[in-house]
């Protein structure tokens, strides 16, 4: 997962919404349109007929684009073909376009929106991240995961991506064993993740399990025998060896500011801790403050947990009482991101040794040495804070504590530690921890549906084991036929971009030179080991066929190692991304992109650039974007352009002009319709390198490459709501004059026409 907080991109993108402009409701206009342009069908279609005969007599690209290709027929081709059985096809039905609700005829468009909405997730930092993962990120699972699964004969929809990942994943840990081939550690992840599904064991042994730890770890006040443990050992402990942060929390990442002058140096970052309970911002005030309608179901949840862990119900009061008074008086002085951000208070730079004289009741050094170990960490060391008066604010609370009840033997900070560590550790014991946990943020109004076993599972095998899936799904999945998807598409956005029109003479000095300089490259690349140093780094793994309490605990401490490892190279391994990033001179291309229904390296290619290449091209957009958009023209012009184009095929031409897009639905425009022509412009310059291509439902390539585009625009997009049209359009502006399409897109009911070069642009000549 992706540990940079997602600051800079909340600061860049900050999509406005609105209602979408209802294209429904364009029936009346038909009878006028009809009359008034149907003169001029004729002479369009006749037009278009002669152009793509022109066309046809070129080089081996344009005399074969139209022909039908011979069928692929391997098996993940049989599995997709499933996918496009469907009315996927936008010239089946060309009067549609804006009626055309993605797939289904008209009726689902609201539902086709509101599932690409939740997709938000897949790209949160921790710092957005951590407010909406108190539950553990064990309930954020949409019920659309298996959506496509539904076979009642309707249309297949594609899986959004993360689904598409996390399901690729599950097969590969699924799979058979297969005698010598597979190496010592793709044995551990398979056995990790089989003792993660069998949901019998962990029920067996009930609290027993954590009783033990906790015995190991010298006991807590709660139930007599606490020994006093030393406050700062402790902490340190649990940073290092359990992934638990219970009073800030710890991550790696690099610094936007830095990130853009190409560095990509990783730094240690502090940040508020992940409270367990809904915190209220009043923006009035600007004070946070624990909802107070809450505080008695977590007061009861804490009850809950003890009596699980053995405690006489009757000496629960004090120590949950002590703790929850201890948690919201930490939460005081936390703040939201958008006013941490307003505030100035991110990323804030400062050493380890000043950070100790500011915050001196956490020993810093020695909690950050654990986090960290085994690379040196030294008191010059430079880290970066997210809320330094939260932090200054937890250590005055910490002293005062640790002094109000060093006499009494309460060790309400200890007991707080331990909480947090419970809290860490309940997927891996018994069920009833769990739903307590559940009934808590139900309550709390958590209304996410329970995410299914396996993919809990999946999420915790990869949390422990990334390196190894990467390599696995690279070495499965994205072979040189990714390779190749990247390069062209990389190509032809350098091409693309280097057409644009500028605003002045030296802004495209400076964007082209930095997108020349920057190397796409497959996120396995930098990181990439052979099978003994994948067995060496999992050697110490020793994991147990029935005990799963104790592979959580050595899940967690690869954890801990994935953390240094990512501090020390500043290299990610991106197991479950789905989208590029950019990291120094490099685009991270993350291997998780390249799965099916995406992706697969016997697709036809026409299938492989139509989805992936466009969703690459369309990710890579939105990546170099806020350098773009200021400056080149033509977002803006090219986007009116098509959008005139729409509104005078729906509405009548005399209503042209009558509605204008927000700024945001222009960018997406020019944005979805760019990486239609970069995708396909990829497609041809691979078809160049090899002109024999295959295909399915026996379409034609270009015909393929089309409606594989408007498949997956439609199904797996995550910007979909920015769009004022539905994409299939798209489609029809680029048939309406190239004479590209395998037949015209022209709705015989309403003749068009349209000016000649109407929002073409020239790369596709
Ligand atoms: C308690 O602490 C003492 C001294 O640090 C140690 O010898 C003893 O083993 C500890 N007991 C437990 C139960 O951890
Ligand atoms: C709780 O109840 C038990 C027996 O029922 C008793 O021995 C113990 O003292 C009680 N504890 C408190 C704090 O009242
Ligand atoms: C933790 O260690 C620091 C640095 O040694 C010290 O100043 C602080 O008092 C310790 N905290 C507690 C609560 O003992
Ligand atoms: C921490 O901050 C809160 C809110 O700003 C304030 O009420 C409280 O007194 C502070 N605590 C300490 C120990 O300074
Ligand atoms: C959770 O809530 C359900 C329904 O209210 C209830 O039946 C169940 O016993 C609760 N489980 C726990 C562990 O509290
Ligand atoms: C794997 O890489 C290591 C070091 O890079 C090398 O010593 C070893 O021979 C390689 N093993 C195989 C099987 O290629
Ligand atoms: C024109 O549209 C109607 C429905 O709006 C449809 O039934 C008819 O087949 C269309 N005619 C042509 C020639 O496409």
């Amino acid at each position: 997962m992706d540990e940079n907080p997602a600051v800079h991109q909340e600061m860049v993108t900050t999509p406005e919404e609105q209602p979408q402009p209802n294209p429904v409701g364009c029936n009346k206009y038909r009878r006028l349109l009809l009359l008034v342009f149907s003169f001029s069908l004729f002479a369009a279609v006749l037009g278009l007929g002669v152009y793509s005969h022109l066309q046809k007599t070129a080089d081996p690209w344009t005399s074969k684009w139209k022909s039908a290709a011979p069928p692929c027929l391997s098996p993940a081709c049989l599995r997709a073909s499933e996918h496009f059985s469907g009315g996927m096809d936008p010239f089946s039905r060309p009067c549609d376009y804006f009626l055309f609700a993605c797939g289904t005829g008209g009726s689902s468009t609201s539902e086709g929106r509101h599932r690409v909405k939740g997709l938000s997730y897949e790209d949160s930092g921790e710092l957005e991240k951590k407010r909406e993962v108190r539950t553990g990120g064990l309930v954020r699972m949409r019920r659309e995961t298996d959506v496509q699964e539904n076979s009642d004969g309707r249309l297949d929809k594609f899986p959004d991506r993360k689904t598409a990942l996390l399901k690729t994943i599950k097969e590969i840990l699924e799979a058979p064993e297969e005698g010598d081939s597979m190496t010592a550690a793709e044995q551990k992840a398979k056995k990790y993740f089989k003792t993660c599904m069998d949901a019998e064991s962990p029920e067996k042994v009930g609290s027993k399990p954590f009783l033990t730890l906790l015995q190991q770890l010298g006991g807590w006040a709660v139930s007599n025998g606490w020994n006093q443990t030393d406050f700062n050992t402790t902490l340190a402990l649990l940073m290092g060896q359990y992934s638990t942060f219970p009073f800030f929390s710890v991550y790696v990442g690099s610094d936007p500011g830095e990130e853009q002058m190409g560095s990509n140096q990783h730094y240690i970052q502090i940040d508020e801790p992940q409270f367990q309970f809904p915190i209220d911002w009043n923006s009035k005030t600007q004070k946070s403050k624990a909802s107070t309608r809450y505080l008695r179901p977590f007061y009861m949840l804490c009850g809950q947990y003890l009596v699980l862990l053995g405690v006489p119900s009757n000496e629960t009061t004090q120590h949950c009482g002590l703790y929850i008074s201890l948690s919201t008086t930490l939460a005081l002085a936390t703040a939201p991101l958008h006013y941490r951000l307003s505030q100035k208070l991110l990323y804030h730079r400062i050493t380890i040794q000043d950070l100790q004289t500011l915050a001196p009741a956490i020993d810093w050094l020695a909690c950050l040495q654990a986090t960290f170990q085994p690379l040196p960490v030294s008191q010059s060391d430079l880290v970066l804070v997210h809320n330094l008066p939260y932090i200054i604010n937890m250590s005055l609370t910490i002293s005062k504590w640790q002094v109000q009840h060093e006499m009494m033997g309460t060790g309400p900070l200890h007991t707080h530690m331990i909480f947090s560590l419970l809290h860490t550790l309940i997927p891996a014991l018994d069920s009833r921890f769990f739903q307590t946990m559940r009934n808590f943020s139900i309550a709390t109004g958590d209304t996410q549906e329970e995410m299914p076993r396996w993919l809990r599972c999946v999420q915790q095998t990869e949390r422990g084991f990334d390196t190894l899936l990467s390599q696995t799904i690279r070495e499965r999945h994205a072979q040189k036929e990714a390779e190749e998807l990247i390069h062209d598409v990389y190509s032809s956005l350098k091409k693309k971009l280097s057409d644009l029109s500028w605003r002045d003479d030296r802004s495209p000095v400076f964007i082209l030179k930095k997108i020349k300089s920057l190397n796409p490259r497959l996120s396995t690349e930098t990181n990439n080991l052979n099978h003994t140093e994948l067995n060496h780094l999992y050697a110490e793994v020793d994991l147990s066929d029935k005990d799963f309490f104790s592979n959580y605990l050595q899940m967690l401490v690869l954890e801990q190692k994935r953390r240094s490892r990512l501090l020390s190279h500043g290299t990610q391994t991106d197991g479950l991304s789905i989208t590029p990033s950019i990291s120094g001179n490099d685009i991270i291309i993350p291997v998780g992109m390249f799965v099916s229904p995406f992706f697969h390296s016997s697709y036809p290619r026409a299938l492989n650039y139509g989805t992936l290449g466009s969703l690459m091209a369309k990710d890579l957009l939105h990546l170099l974007l806020p350098e773009i958009h200021t400056q080149a023209k033509n977002p803006e012009s090219e986007s009116m352009c098509i959008w005139s184009h729409y509104l005078s095929v729906t509405k009548g031409s005399e209503r042209v002009g009558t509605f204008s897009l927000s700024s945001s639905k222009q960018q997406e425009v020019w944005v979805q319709y760019s990486a239609l022509q970069v995708a396909l412009d990829a497609y041809k310059m691979s078809f160049m390198r090899h002109s024999a291509d295959s295909s399915l439902s026996g379409l034609s390539y270009i015909h393929l490459f089309l409606s594989s585009f408007t498949k997956v625009t439609c199904d797996a997009d995550s910007y979909h709501d920015f769009m004022p049209f539905e994409p299939s359009f798209l489609v029809t502006v680029l048939c309406s004059n190239s004479g590209f399409c395998p037949k015209p897109l022209t709705c015989l009911n309403k003749s068009q026409s349209y000016p000649r070069e109407m929002c073409q642009s020239r790369m596709l000549h």
